[in-house]
């Protein structure tokens, strides 16, 4: 299944004409109030560009997802509640600020997800990270819960649940069900992705109307083994394998 249009748009500064600017692959856009696309600025898009090159190195590979991971962890983190917060500067002045509210956890979908663990290590200090392991059951051709270790007030937490691939979202939603069973409420999960399909949003984002997902591309679909297209290959055996 793969949408019509691969929408082709003008990326640039607002201020040059469109003229001006060069044409690229944008994400194709969807109707979903809980789905946030990155917005498609050069920066992402040359990003983007560098990791779907089959070319591109694994050290390129790495560090080039990293970049496109941090985007990610900061554009979720704007989803969190914030109350006022003044401060008084060293020159003796007020600051009408924000602060964070409420405790996180980064909860990675193994293995591609882990990767995304050190984006969120670096804008968290200290954050927690819980781990749940998907498998595709050799019986049933379904998925499978094969392990999970997830902090035990898990349930007290806003969680920041971490896959960069989404392709038909099977393992996405077993893991929300795991979250949920263990007492998080949808509307307290942020689901933070490099790459989707549509179909998986879709899905998704209708399965659960409360939960958030950011993610940094919408790509045209999946091909007949399931991969994302144009998609990247397969993220875990880029960022890991040598
Ligand atoms: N997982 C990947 O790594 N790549 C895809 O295209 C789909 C799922």
């Amino acid at each position: 299944t793969t949408s019509e249009i691969a929408p082709t748009k003008c990326v640039g500064p607002d201020y040059r004409a469109e003229e001006q600017k060069p044409t690229a692959t944008v994400s194709t856009a969807v109707n979903f109030d809980n789905v946030t696309v990155l917005s498609q600025t050069p920066q992402l898009i040359a990003l983007l560009s560098i990791i779907r090159d089959k070319r591109t190195d694994r050290g390129d590979f790495i560090f080039y997802s990293n970049r496109i991971i941090r985007l990610l962890v900061e554009e979720g983190l704007n989803h969190l509640p914030t109350v006022e917060h003044p401060v008084t500067t060293p020159v003796g002045r007020m600051y009408d600020g924000l602060a964070f509210q409420g405790k996180i956890c980064g909860v990675s979908i193994m293995r591609a997800g882990e990767a995304m663990e050190q984006g969120l290590r670096d804008c968290c200090r200290s954050v927690r990270i819980g781990k749940i392991l998907i498998q595709r059951d050799e019986e049933t051709a379904q998925p499978k819960l094969f392990y999970d270790k997830l902090p035990e007030d898990i349930a007290d937490r806003w969680v920041l649940l971490l896959d960069p691939m989404f392709a038909t979202g099977g393992s996405a939603i077993m893991a929300v069900e795991v979250l949920k069973s263990r007492g998080v409420p949808e509307e307290r999960i942020i689901f933070l992705n490099i790459l989707a399909s549509p179909e998986g949003i879709s899905n998704f984002a209708s399965k659960f109307p409360k939960l958030r997902t950011v993610t940094a591309f919408i790509d045209q679909g999946l091909d007949d083994k399931n991969y994302i297209v144009p998609g990247l290959g397969d993220f875990g055996d880029r960022y890991y394998s040598m």
